[in-house]
């Protein structure tokens, strides 16, 4: 039940200046602020961002596009970046990150979300989630970015890496970018082509934009490509030597555009996202480490080849985490003592007070995390 309207909630939020004073200063606590608003509006909060779904779309078989409409607590975002979101499920708190695909100056933003079968937070939003929800959004995150050049762009996406490039797109066009656009979207089958119809629009709308699929696991249509990223798929770009290049996808096809980029020797530059677990350096030997949990006065004897976040989790802890592949920051912690290895890249930390990422740190030798 809601008290006032959610267009309220919007306006409220200039009003609440003297309560966010009286808790800085700590004459009230912002958890007790909070009880109270959210009987008004479950949106409303003294500082935190909760938003309301407005609309949702099926964009592809298995992925729908939510539009979600913030409270005064936001601060905005660009096309590129991806947000945190928090939902509680029988009485624990998930998190995950989603990237933008439409960013509006009024609070309204659009995030798609892609079914990922077994998940815990995906297959709940897709299937349950209904306009008139509220959830909390978190940090907002992400380099991606439109060339600032006026260079021909070359998109290349693998799966959901479709969903920040098209935000970027969407922006660019809008703004009347007018060099050639290329965008080459790999995708399992043809119910997967997210955006298709949008795209299919744009491109005859706008003579600079080109857009193509390539089938990785089914026949393809006439004007469709076959198979993986490969620089064959790239003869067709208009311009492919000026082109600025922006790449998202799984961390393979990343790693194979970089590959590419390397090999092509071209002059312009490459930026990329990858959203699935990088590889992880497996030099170390496999060894056994005394693991403690200080704030929850545990201890574990751990190994030294899985990630803080699995060996907390699998202690039984609940880490706050989002990506689980140290691109969202939201399993930050702090080391306590002992040593921690970068999964990614093998380097070692020790040093105490050092913030370090759960999902992507290993112990290497007997520590202590402030967890
Ligand atoms: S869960 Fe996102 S950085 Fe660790």
């Amino acid at each position: 039940m809601t008290l006032i309207p959610f267009a309220w909630v919007r306006a409220c939020s200039r009003l609440l200046g003297p309560l966010r004073r009286l808790v800085a200063h700590g004459w009230l606590r912002e958890s007790d602020v909070d009880v109270v608003l959210k009987l008004l509006h479950p949106a409303l909060r003294l500082n935190r961002v909760f938003a309301l779904v407005t609309q949702r779309q099926w964009v592809a078989d298995d992925m729908l596009e939510l539009t979600l409409q913030a409270n005064g607590n936001w601060r905005g975002a660009q096309p590129g970046q991806h947000l945190q979101l928090y939902l509680e499920r029988d009485g624990v708190r998930l998190s995950r990150s989603y990237s933008l695909t439409a960013v509006q100056a009024n609070g309204r933003v659009q995030i798609a979300i892609k079914h990922q079968a077994g998940g815990r937070v995906s297959p709940y939003l897709l299937e349950h989630l209904a306009v008139g929800d509220v959830l909390e959004l978190g940090p907002v995150q992400g380099e991606l970015s439109w060339p600032e050049t006026p260079d021909a762009v070359l998109l290349l996406a693998a799966g959901s890496g479709i969903t920040p490039l098209l935000g970027l797109l969407r922006a660019a066009l809008a703004q009347g970018f007018s060099a050639p656009i290329t965008l080459l979207h790999y995708v399992r089958e043809q119910g997967q082509r997210a955006f298709a119809g949008e795209l299919q629009a744009l491109q005859a709308q706008y003579s600079n934009l080109q857009v193509r699929w390539s089938l990785t696991a089914a026949t393809a249509e006439a004007g469709e490509l076959t198979g993986r990223f490969t620089a064959e798929h790239l003869h067709s770009v208009t311009a492919l030597p000026q082109c600025r290049v922006l790449a998202c996808g799984p961390a393979g096809f990343v790693a194979q555009v970089q590959q590419w980029w390397q090999q092509a020797a071209l002059p312009g530059a490459l930026q990329v996202e990858a959203f699935t677990p990088p590889a992880f350096n497996a030099v170390e030997g496999l060894r056994a480490v005394r693991l403690g949990f200080a704030r929850s006065h545990q201890q574990m004897q751990a190994d030294n080849q899985r990630s803080l976040l699995e060996l907390a989790e699998a202690q039984g802890l609940q880490p706050a985490h989002g990506c689980r592949q140290g691109i969202c920051a939201s399993c930050t912690c702090t080391l306590l003592s002992g040593t921690v290895r970068d999964m990614r890249s093998g380097a070692l930390f020790s040093e105490p007070g050092q913030p370090i990422r759960l999902c992507v740190s290993a112990p290497h030798a007997d520590l202590e995390i402030d967890l």
